[in-house]
């Protein structure tokens, strides 16, 4: 079966990175499958990231239990990327609060034990939050691997698309 990851996209205007992430993941061929939450959704239209993964991007969970079917024990994604992960999703997935479609993923593949990759892109001051810093924190102890952002132009930025590939493929053993 071919690997699998899922990408959860959270509202950051580095969204609209993902589409050129996806396509290098897939010229590795890795399938790639989309979760998005309401925010990114306004950022950027989930048609661009099925045109990049070729599948049906999921902005909901439905009757189909999709975080389960991808995330749950023995699910068929190897890997969960939360990228570009907000505060808003950090903080939530640190406490255990699930109320979008990608805390939902989150919450699926923190349970069935799933490698979780999380990349933080926010502004310098939310990211230097404390309440952030321990949420972070909190993640990290909990055994999901963040990637470290960028700091630039007081901005916490999403690494270049090349470290955030090696870093998947490193995690994959691919
Ligand atoms: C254009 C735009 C850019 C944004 N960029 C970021 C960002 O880089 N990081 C962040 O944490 N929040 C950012 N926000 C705010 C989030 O979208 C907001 O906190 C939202 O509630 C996040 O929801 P989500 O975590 O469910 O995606 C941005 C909002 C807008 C409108």
């Amino acid at each position: 079966m071919k690997t699998k990851v899922v990408i959860g996209v959270c509202g950051s205007v580095a969204a609209i990175e993902i589409p050129r992430l996806i396509r290098r993941l897939r010229r590795k061929g890795i399938e790639v499958e989309c979760v998005m939450s309401e925010a990114a959704r306004k950022i950027i239209h989930p048609n661009v990231l099925e045109w990049a993964s070729g599948n049906r991007v999921i902005t909901e969970i439905t009757g189909k239990v999709e975080h389960v079917r991808l995330c749950g024990v023995d699910g068929e994604a190897n890997l969960l990327l939360i990228c570009p992960a907000t505060s808003n999703t950090i903080s939530k997935i640190a406490h255990g609060i699930d109320d979008t479609a990608v805390t939902t993923f989150a919450s699926t593949a923190m349970g069935s034990g799933m490698k979780i990759i999380l990349t933080p892109a926010m502004h310098f001051s939310m990211y230097r939050n404390p309440f952030i810093a321990e949420s972070i924190e909190r993640l990290k102890k909990n055994g999901i691997l963040i990637i470290e952002p960028r700091i630039e132009e007081n901005k916490a930025k999403l690494p270049d698309i090349d470290e955030i590939l090696k870093k998947v493929l490193e995690e994959l053993k691919v």
